[in-house]
């Protein structure tokens, strides 16, 4: 999603912090880029739709400007083009902007009928032009951004530059992130920490209704209530090596192999007493979501508590079942995904428990959040999510296993030992990368591929489904095994490839069943089996044996050679496939 970049300092010239920080954005996701900086007492604004490459080849980077603010634009208002990117301007005022405003249309008016024109579609031109309106009546940025925010409705994280004040970068903060870099001579405006990494490690998280005057050696922050306050200045854990390939194709193969390394480093975590409430209920979005349903199967199963889940962007509009004995689980990578945010608000005000399991350390669902329990696995740079799902399942399996109904259960007394093999059967599933290249090869010119499983295997099968759509752009769906005679089992053709996960032995042979009904009508079937039940015959195509481990574990083996899948189709049809199209990291408008 969108992404902002802010430089003032002399040291360095704002052109080249500016680029690399939008550099760093990319992963984000953006359709169109632009920066802003003031060189020689002049503005200069430069936008361009598509890559930073682009915009680049229009930069003079001799120019050694001291202040600019960039941008990476995700439309949300309007076309990608030149003109709706930002930076946008009205006369002395200049912001980048993530975020929506809301009532932008009823300000719109209201600007219009006092005869300002405009020239976008977008959202972040009503925000500018106000801005202006405001500025113009006082000369006195500070007072035209309180009155901003009590005009302006919605989420927005603004970067701001005035051309009759050289020396000065400001910093709006609402309901979308965005930190200031503390540097030496030098300060930063980032959306997010890996613009900046490359410069500062410590930085000042703005909190909602927050401000900021920025100089080159002061930074000063006010609260909601206009206030100025002192603010924490906070280090981060890792440089800037948390942004390289180390030397791989893309950075989603890297995080698939990350794996094994992510369950070792994440396999410990604080217990959440999760009985004492009389229901879970899991809020999330796309993968995240994904992976609550993996939970919910656990907790059920393992922990006897009844346990929903609810996609965060259903959940903020629908009648709400929940009170103090509800416990509301968001799970989110980013923890700034603004559904699942929205969603843990709502739960608060139901006076429920709220439990973030959340990568991003100090992010807005996990600031918000009564418990957050951190997946520690590291920082996720491919659009598509690998590590962090997996890490995601990991800390739901142990939930379950933690909070148990019947602790002599043998997959309870042998958790912890399975626990520890766990990183080794990854890696030996990594390894086989010929067998999904081969597998690769055989489906990826198709139009349609089918993901067919019963039980936590379904739960699984909708994120292979979604890994696969969302890099290789290839139809894809997930059913339920016993759903295709209802319906989908007219879409199966000669070649349709049909991906069978069974892992779940109490229900594998109902799959094994249904996947013979598909191979009867023609399809190209692959059977992803647990080698406990492997089973010879004549109705599968091609075969990927899991090893077998603890049923509370099995879901994280079982993924992995499906993420890998997903890649080597994505590769042979040469797709983006760190950066898909329309797609954003961190998707912080809803
Ligand atoms: C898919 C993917 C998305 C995210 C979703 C939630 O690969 O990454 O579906 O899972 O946008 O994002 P977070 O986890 O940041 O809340």
């Amino acid at each position: 999603m969108c992404g902002i970049v802010g430089y003032i300092g002399k040291e360095k010239k704002a052109l080249d912090v500016l680029i690399n920080g939008l550099e760093h954005l990319e992963y984000r996701g953006y359709d169109s880029s632009g920066v802003a900086y003031i060189y020689n007492n002049k503005l200069t604004i430069k936008k361009e739709t598509g890559r930073i490459e682009k915009l680049k080849n229009t930069l003079n980077f001799n120019e050694k400007a001291s202040i600019g603010i960039g941008h990476t634009r995700w439309a949300t208002h309007g076309i990608p083009n030149k003109v709706n990117a930002h930076p946008h301007n009205y006369k002395d005022i200049t912001i980048v902007h993530n975020g929506i405003i809301e009532n932008y249309s009823a300000l719109k008016k209201e600007l219009q009928s006092k005869g300002y024109e405009f020239k976008s579609d977008t959202d972040t031109e009503v925000a500018v032009i106000l801005l202006y309106d405001l500025y113009h009546q006082t000369n006195d940025v500070l007072k035209a951004i309180k009155e901003f925010k009590l005009k302006a409705q919605g989420a927005y994280a603004i970067g701001l530059i005035c051309s009759n004040e050289m020396d000065t970068l400001y910093a709006i903060k609402k309901n979308s992130p965005l930190i200031i870099g503390v540097g030496k001579k030098a300060n930063y405006l980032a959306s997010d920490v890996p613009a900046i990494v490359d410069y500062t490690n410590q930085y000042i998280i703005l909190n909602d209704g927050d401000y900021a005057k920025v100089t080159q050696d002061k930074i000063i922050v006010y609260n909601d209530k206009n206030k100025e306050i002192i603010p924490t200045i906070k280090t981060f854990e890792a440089g800037s090596e948390m942004v390289s390939k180390n030397g791989y194709d893309h950075y989603m193969l890297k995080e698939i192999y990350e794996e094994a390394e992510v369950i070792k480093r994440s396999a410990h975590i604080t217990k959440v007493n999760l009985r004492k409430y009389q229901k879970i209920v899991i809020v999330a979005c796309g993968s995240a979501m994904h992976a609550g349903l993996v939970g919910k199967y656990l907790i059920e199963k393992y922990a006897g508590i009844p346990t929903e889940v609810e996609i965060a962007s259903e959940f903020r509009y629908k009648k709400i079942f929940i009170n103090k004995k509800t416990l509301v689980i968001a799970i989110s990578q980013s923890g700034e995904t603004a559904d699942t945010l929205e969603a843990v608000k709502i739960a608060k005000k139901y006076h429920s428990d709220t439990l973030g399991i959340i990568n991003v350390k100090e992010s807005s669902i996990a600031r918000e959040v009564k418990y957050v329990i951190y997946t520690e696995a590291g920082r996720e740079v491919a659009v598509a999510t690998t590590k962090a799902y997996l890490a995601q399942v990991l800390v739901l399996a142990l939930l379950a296993y933690l909070n148990a109904e019947n602790k002599e259960l043998e997959v309870i007394k042998t958790l912890e030992s399975d626990l520890k093999e766990l990183p080794i059967l990854i890696e030996s599933l990594l390894a086989k990368t010929d067998a999904y290249q081969r597998i690769a090869k055989k489906i990826y010119h198709r139009n349609d591929i089918f993901y067919i499983g019963r039980g936590i295997d379904y739960a699984l099968c909708m994120e292979a489904s979604l890994k696969l759509k969302e890099i290789s752009y290839i139809h894809s769906e997930a059913y339920a095994a016993g759903e295709l005679k209802h319906g989908t089992i007219s879409l199966v053709e000669e070649g349709t490839p049909i991906i069978g996960i069974v892992t779940d032995k109490s229900i594998a042979d109902k799959t094994i069943s249904n996947l013979k009904e598909v191979k009867a009508r023609g399809a190209y079937v692959i059977y992803i089996i647990t080698d406990e039940l492997d089973t010879e015959g004549d109705f599968y195509d091609d075969k990927i044996v899991i090893p077998t481990t603890n049923p509370i574990l099995e879901p994280m083996p079982t993924i992995v050679p499906m993420q890998l899948i997903a890649y080597y189709v994505a590769k042979l049809n040469k797709c983006d496939i760190d950066k898909p199209k329309n797609l954003a990291k961190s998707v912080t408008v809803e």
